[in-house]
């Protein structure tokens, strides 16, 4: 195990810092705004794997966006490695999106370029020349296993090989910071599995912060060793994972939990106890 992973997180240099944030939505020409982020607080250590999970619309994009500066908050502010990513001008915020990487549900490649060619693109961005890029470029597809897909285009690949690309991809500007929207969500549990594997990995060798937002408790279970639960714009809930899964303490968490646990159940079963008759039920009777 490497040194980075080693070392305890700790919260007083934290790689992410949401301080306050509030985010709304609209309100122009008399519009009520939505709110869609309530009052933030909260502190993603450096070197961990944070979870935040909440259900569809709770603001678990938003906020994620808030990081690399695709959304700036309404107020309050989002420090990234102690940098307030609201106060940076357009050339900052090129150089903060080079050190922090992001993955996503629906891969984000592009169809026409290769896999070697997807993941050099942020290189040939950062203006980079050739050999440069393929020297980056090699041991990054070594490292997702996609060495033998080079040539490879991403309709030739399965959900799982396009993740990878997106990982690679993702790592090709070196970040200290990887941000993951729901990126196993459109994949099977075996392939979600191995994709977390490889997070997992890649936190522990190259010592990358990972921050994931997802609304799978399996997936915060398998890798995350702290989690906070958003709901309707606001945390809720936070803690180490295993304290948070064994002792769930907001009804949101609970009601997160115990719809993983009745997803795992065979089928048989489940339909088993969609079956059971209600009170009242005539079938109850006879
Ligand atoms: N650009 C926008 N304009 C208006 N409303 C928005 C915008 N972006 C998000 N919202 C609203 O903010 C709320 C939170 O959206 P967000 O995408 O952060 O949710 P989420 O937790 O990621 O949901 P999901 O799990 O479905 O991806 C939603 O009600 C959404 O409709
Ligand atoms: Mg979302």
């Amino acid at each position: 195990m490497s040194a980075a992973a080693e070392r305890t997180p700790t919260v007083l240099n934290p790689m992410v810092a949401f301080e306050g944030v509030t985010k709304h939505f609209g309100g122009a020409k008399g519009q009520p705004a939505f709110t869609a982020l309530a009052g933030v607080d909260y502190v993603v250590p450096r070197g961990s794997i944070t979870g935040i999970i909440g259900r569809s619309g709770a603001g678990k994009s938003t906020l994620i966006r808030l990081v690399n500066g695709l959304e700036i908050p309404s107020s309050g502010k989002v420090l990234v490695d102690g940098v307030d990513v609201g106060a940076l001008d357009d050339a900052a915020l090129r150089a903060l999106r080079r050190e922090v990487g992001m993955i996503f549900q629906h891969f984000n490649l592009l169809s026409s370029r290769t896999v070697h060619d997807n993941i050099a693109l942020p290189l040939e961005i950062a203006g980079l020349d050739r050999k440069t890029i393929d020297q980056r470029v090699r041991p990054l597809m070594d490292l997702v296993g996609l060495s033998d897909k080079a040539d490879r285009y991403p309709a030739e690949l399965s959900g799982g090989q396009k993740q990878r690309v997106g990982i690679a991809r993702a790592l090709a500007t070196e970040p200290k910071l990887l941000l993951s929207d729901e990126a196993t969500s459109a994949l099977d549990p075996e392939t979600t599995q191995s994709i977390l594997e490889l997070l997992k990995t890649i936190n522990r060798d190259l010592g990358l912060t990972v921050l994931l937002i997802t609304h799978e408790m399996e997936v915060v279970k398998t890798i995350a060793s702290q989690v906070a639960v958003i709901d309707r714009g606001l945390i809720v809930e936070h803690g180490r994972t295993f304290d948070v899964f064994t002792a769930p303490k907001h009804e949101t968490t609970q009601a997160l939990l115990s719809a993983s646990i009745g997803a795992k159940l065979p089928e048989w079963i489940r339909s088993d106890l969609k079956a059971e008759p209600s009170p009242g039920d005539r079938r109850s009777c006879g």
